[in-house]
């Protein structure tokens, strides 16, 4: 019998490979350019990292979580989400003040797999910690936003609403959950446990939510402050030029978001998933680790799904293929393409000395810039700009110029 990856994973094989790793390093170049230092967590966290940060009452960590003891009897999570950990380890640093942080990785939820639902799948995500100001919160949005455009994710839609805090929220929930026990006949049987422990969890319930479109929101219960935060969040997604939609139903998956809630949606992928990125405000997750109070706001996006939504990074794998039909020179092709590697091209070739048509054919396929050819002559190469299909000889040692 062949073994196979566990339900719900994927082996990440060429040619997608090609895709994950530009949009990986277009997230490395985007985070550099906004100011976010590298953070590497650990993939497992004590449970209490997660029963916590992220809620207890939580389907994430009621249902979907991965934990296991250790050999030393400790209980532990692989890691669903990436914020607790970082909050985590900003309290666990003795950190002070602002810290801008981005990370990328896999993490891990037991859900029911599908397209664009895995089991294990790949975030990258910025954590902003240190600071309530609203601008903060239109940069992280305007990050996600140039990002996922930057890779042409099609039919980007930014959602955006605001959830209130620790002032304002009780009485929303209790308007929320006045309304749930009214509808409690159409509530599945998770939202009737729910609408009284977590009633904003029943919102976001895929079979309750259709069912409550008349439901109070939020926005009709925010106290002063978290109106002015949240205007001032909307006026500067205005003044960045970043297009979004007010979404008053929008609240999101996991329970420690204070007022600002967004979501990415890549509108051409199917509803159940296509929120390609999601983030907010988080601003009593520190204390609900235990530690001292730390304002935060960050997002996560789904890597997965980007590539699912059929984005398209720039960036040809290949800046050059060193081939040629004469034999004899054969071997002098690694050298050349050696020589191109050490001045920083990307360059391969064929070791089985195939015909001229099968090394331009895998040329093509690796998306090659350009194709130098090997001939008879030993003073000449021939270089072709793939794209235009323009050829032209060239004296041997100026290839690179000519590249
Ligand atoms: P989240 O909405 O749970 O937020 O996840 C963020 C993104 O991860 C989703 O929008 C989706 O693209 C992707 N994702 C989630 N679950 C799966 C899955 N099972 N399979 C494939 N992709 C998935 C968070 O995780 C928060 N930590 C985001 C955040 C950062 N909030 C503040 N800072």
């Amino acid at each position: 019998m062949t073994l196979r990856a566990p339900k719900g994973t994927d082996d990440i094989l060429p040619p997608i490979s090609a895709t994950w790793r530009r949009l990986l390093r277009a997230w490395s170049a985007w985070t550099e350019r906004y100011g976010y230092d590298l953070i590497i967590t650990p993939l497992f966290e004590a449970v209490e990292v997660f029963s916590r940060g992220v809620g207890e009452f939580n389907e994430l960590v009621e249902k979907q979580m991965y934990t296991f003891n250790d050999k030393g009897g400790r209980a532990l999570a692989l890691r669903p989400e990436g914020t607790a950990s970082v909050v985590r380890s900003y309290l666990q640093a003795g950190a002070a003040g602002v810290w801008k942080v981005a990370y990328e990785g896999p993490m891990f939820r037991y859900e029911r797999p599908q397209a664009g639902r895995r089991r294990q799948f790949h975030q990258l995500g910025v954590e902003y910690l240190g600071t309530d100001s609203p601008l903060a919160d239109a940069e992280v949005i305007e990050l996600g936003y140039r990002y996922l455009t930057d890779v042409k994710v099609p039919g980007l839609v930014v959602l955006v609403n605001s959830i209130g805090d620790r002032a304002c929220r009780p009485a929303y929930l209790d308007a929320l959950r006045s309304y749930l026990r009214e509808h409690e006949a159409v509530l599945c049987e998770d939202s009737r446990r729910r609408m009284e422990t977590n009633p904003m969890r029943v919102l976001d319930c895929k079979v309750c939510a259709p069912k409550l479109h008349d439901a109070p929101v939020p926005t009709d219960y925010l106290c002063d402050e978290c109106e002015r935060h949240f205007t001032s969040v909307k006026e500067q997604l205005d003044r960045l030029g970043v297009p979004y939609r007010p979404a008053p139903r929008l609240v999101r998956g996991l329970d420690y978001y204070t007022r600002t809630a967004f979501e990415y949606v890549a509108t051409d992928l199917d509803a159940a998933q296509n929120a390609v990125g999601g983030g907010g405000r988080y601003d009593g997750l520190a204390e609900t680790l235990g530690g001292k109070p730390v304002p935060g706001v960050g997002l996560a996006l789904g890597l997965d799904r980007i590539v699912l939504a059929g984005a398209e990074p720039d960036g040809p794998e290949l800046d050059v293929f060193v081939a040629t039909a004469t034999t004899e020179r054969v071997r002098d092709v690694l050298t050349i393409v050696s020589q191109l590697r050490q001045e920083g091209w990307r360059a391969d070739f064929d070791p089985d000395g195939r015909s001229l048509k099968s090394q331009f054919k895998q040329a093509a396929r690796r998306n090659s810039r350009m194709v130098v050819i090997l001939g008879d002559d030993l003073d000449t190469v021939t270089v072709r700009n793939m794209s235009t299909g323009e050829q032209r000889d060239v004296p041997t040692g100026e290839v690179t110029q000519w590249l």
